[in-house]
């Protein structure tokens, strides 16, 4: 209840601070950092200090990530999901660092998070508070490009490239481009598939009237990454 108390009074500070919230982007299955420094200049007494590592959603009935009191880790309120998965560098948390590594990384990791720190003196008082937004990524494979194949079957002269790439995340952008005039083509057919390992597998086919020179390419854009692979 006294902790309730003291997230109240500091509404305005809350909102000052969550300007300055980082964004952190990670791969699936690595082990991420979550940084939350409180730097004071002088080493910190641990004892008096409350840290809570918390998943910043109202609606999440568990949300205690990680909590250490008096310089101990309180695994009793932490939640499933975040057992054994959790590591504090213990070496620095008397300069005030209470970064938080996270292991093994999955998209139901990918939200917000924040960083609390409460002093116990007469009373409880917060003396830090960061937000954490953590998002997943993974890379695509190079496109693998396949046409031009004739369509025997239709009536006019037209032809089918195929696009195709895996393992990334999240779900692509892809552009089918005609190199001649770098203008942008509409596919016929763009399959997306979740992967057993979370990722995404993406299949496209372009179908166009053939001409004597076709320059044809096709680019797979991570918007989080802001990586575009392309094949020609
Ligand atoms: C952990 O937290 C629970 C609930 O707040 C409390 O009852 C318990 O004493 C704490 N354990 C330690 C080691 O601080
Ligand atoms: C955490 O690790 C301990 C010891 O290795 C193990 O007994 C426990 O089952 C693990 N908990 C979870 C939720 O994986
Ligand atoms: C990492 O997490 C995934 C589930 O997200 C699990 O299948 C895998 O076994 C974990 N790997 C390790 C090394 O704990
Ligand atoms: C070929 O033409 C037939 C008859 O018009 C049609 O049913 C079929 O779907 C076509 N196949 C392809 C690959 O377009
Ligand atoms: C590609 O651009 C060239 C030059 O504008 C044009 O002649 C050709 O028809 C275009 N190809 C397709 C498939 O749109
Ligand atoms: C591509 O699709 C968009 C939206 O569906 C449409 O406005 C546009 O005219 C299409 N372009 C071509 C070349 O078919
Ligand atoms: C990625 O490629 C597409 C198609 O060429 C292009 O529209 C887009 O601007 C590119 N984005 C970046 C970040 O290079």
């Amino acid at each position: 209840l006294r902790r309730k108390i003291s997230l109240c009074s500091f509404s305005l500070f809350i909102s000052v601070v969550t300007a300055l919230e980082k964004m952190i982007i990670s791969k699936l299955g690595d082990n991420t950092k979550l940084s939350c420094i409180y730097s004071q200049g002088g080493k910190l007494h641990l004892d008096n200090l409350r840290v809570y590592w918390q998943v910043d959603d109202p609606q999440e009935k568990c949300s205690v990530v990680y909590a250490l009191i008096s310089g101990q880790d309180n695994e009793s309120e932490q939640c499933i999901h975040f057992k054994n998965r959790t590591q504090l560098l213990w070496d620095r948390l008397e300069n005030g660092d209470f970064s938080l590594i996270l292991l093994n990384v999955s998209q139901s990791d990918a939200r917000r998070y924040k960083c609390i720190v409460l002093q116990n003196t007469e009373y409880t008082k917060r003396v830090h508070h960061e937000e954490v937004v953590l998002s997943l990524a993974a890379s695509y494979s190079q496109p693998i490009l396949s046409g031009p194949i004739r369509n025997t079957n239709s009536s006019e002269e037209e032809v089918t490239f195929r696009c195709r790439s895996s393992n990334g995340y999240p779900k692509p952008n892809v552009y089918w481009i005609n190199k001649t005039d770098n203008r942008h083509l509409n596919s016929s057919e763009l399959k997306i598939t979740l992967q057993t390992d979370g990722t995404y597998s993406v299949f496209s086919t372009l179908k166009i009237k053939a001409t004597s020179n076709m320059q044809i390419e096709c680019s797979i854009k991570n918007e989080i990454l802001q990586e575009n692979l392309s094949a020609n």
